[in-house]
């Protein structure tokens, strides 16, 4: 089938690799040239396991292309994928101005029925406001085509998007025509043998569908970090508790790891984004705003205990940080806890030297401009001489270090770790004063 995706971004890229992989015929477009040049060349602006070969592999073979001609581009697909970004605006709700343009670009140029699709996580609405763009766009051209507007969100995660656009465990289609449900199953037959995936729902619920999954699953990390202020407080272990209440196949094991808050471009876009919606429609969403001011306040964490351990006045102090990225297996920082974190140390006076596998490059370009951020090569380089080790990222890489190195490098053997990596007994027992999220049992630090 010939498909077209708006938007080589996280989303666009990989649904539009993975549509070639299974020998669709894709044309991408970006507005961005360079973007667009570099991918011809084999250069993928992101980081993402697996990705680079699939693009290769799929732009030789000719079933993956690359333009910046939008009317080649709307020639091209019966689908027209909109895939291009939704950044939040002043107030936090999602700007649309780009979904919106691509939706105007389909109706300047089109010249027979198109289905449109909407995978940018976007409001409740917006496939109706798609519609009338294209309406008014036709109206203006005085020519009368057909169109449909589906919403067909994407769930992939970052750092195993490939795999999941390959193995969706759902494909959730939101379109008010039986004969687009029927194309869109065409589509993706090759994603959905065994047992049928695709959930079928009018258009509004699909757009929920997705803000109702993204606020789930951060209400459950907000929830259980709540659980872990307390059980600091209370002398309880949130370790143990979460194997606990994991153990209940209702609860279940996944997402409920407390830490030092989530980040990355969907959770906060997409709690702030739904929280303006429902304002906007003159409801107060309670639960929704205290899941994000718990994760706020989760951010501010490691920063209170360096100085709960250090004084308020931290001039003079260096740490060593390891994890840049929001989570392991990217170099995203967008919205990172560790940002929280380095400008803290930086507003009371400290310097940072940071190690991340992959967020060095994302770091330079945020934060290169900082005479009070050092970018180390290892680990081990980040350690020198440093005053405390501070850990924000739960790469695999960080969980099994040289403990005896650690010491030797820093100051003072203490650790603060937002993403409980090791076990409180055994650091204490080498020595270290361990700071970690909830684990009040073990060490007390309230
Ligand atoms: C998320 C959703 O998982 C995905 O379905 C959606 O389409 C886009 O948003 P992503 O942002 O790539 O994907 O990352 P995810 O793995 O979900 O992690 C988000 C954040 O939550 C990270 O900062 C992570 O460290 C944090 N997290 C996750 C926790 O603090 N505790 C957990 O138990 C799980």
């Amino acid at each position: 089938m010939k498909v077209t995706v708006f938007g080589i971004g996280y989303v666009g890229l990989v649904q539009a690799a993975v549509l070639a992989e299974v020998g669709h015929d894709v044309l991408c477009i970006d507005v961005d040239a360079k973007k667009v040049e570099n991918l011809k060349k084999g250069i993928i602006p992101i980081f993402e396991p697996g990705l680079t070969p699939l693009v290769m592999s799929n732009y030789e073979a000719g079933r993956l292309k690359f333009s910046t001609d939008a009317e080649e581009g709307v020639n091209h697909g019966v689908m027209q994928f909109i895939a291009v970004g939704t950044p939040p605006d002043e107030d936090g709700s999602a700007d649309l101005k780009y979904v919106t343009a691509v939706a105007r670009t389909i109706a300047q140029h089109m010249q027979d029925h198109k289905v449109v699709l909407d995978k940018s996580t976007v409001p409740v609405g917006t496939a109706d406001k798609v519609r009338r763009v294209m309406e008014e766009t036709l109206r203006d051209r005085g020519v009368e085509l057909t169109f449909d507007v589906v919403s067909n969100p994407e769930f992939l995660k970052e750092g195993a998007a490939v795999n999941d656009c390959m193995r969706p465990e759902r494909i959730v289609v939101g379109t008010d025509n039986d004969e687009v449900e029927e194309l869109l199953r065409e589509l993706y037959e090759p994603f959905n043998r065994n047992h049928d995936r695709m959930i079928v729902m009018d258009i509004r619920s699909a757009e929920l569908t997705k803000y109702a999954a993204n606020c789930m699953l951060a209400t459950k990390i907000s929830f259980m970090n709540e659980i872990s202020n307390l059980a600091e407080r209370l002398g309880a272990d949130v370790e143990k508790v979460r194997q606990g209440i994991g153990s209940d196949s209702r609860i279940g094991y996944h997402f409920i790891y407390p830490g030092c808050g989530y980040g990355g471009s969907c959770f906060p876009k997409d709690v702030q984004a739904l929280i303006r919606t429902a304002e906007s429609i003159g409801y107060k969403p309670r639960l929704l705003q205290a899941v994000e001011d718990v994760n706020d306040s989760q951010k501010t964490k490691l920063p209170a205990f360096i100085k709960r351990h250090f004084g308020d006045d931290l001039s003079g102090k260096t740490f060593a940080l390891w994890g840049l990225s929001f989570k392991p297996n990217t170099d995203d920082m967008r919205e990172a806890s560790s940002r929280v974190l380095m400008e803290t140390l930086w507003e009371a006076g400290a310097s940072v030297q940071a190690f991340d596998p992959e967020a060095m490059d994302e770091a330079q370009r945020i934060y290169g401009h900082r005479s009070d951020l050092k970018l180390m090569g290892t680990k081990e380089a980040a350690l020198q001489g440093a005053d405390g080790l501070v850990i924000c990222t739960e790469w695999q890489n960080f969980r099994a270090p040289d403990f005896d190195v650690i010491k030797n490098s820093l100051k003072q053997p203490v650790i603060f770790d937002g993403r409980n990596l090791y076990d409180p007994e055994r650091i204490s027992k080498r020595g270290f004063v361990y700071y970690a999220i909830g684990r009040g049992a073990s060490i007390q630090i309230a």
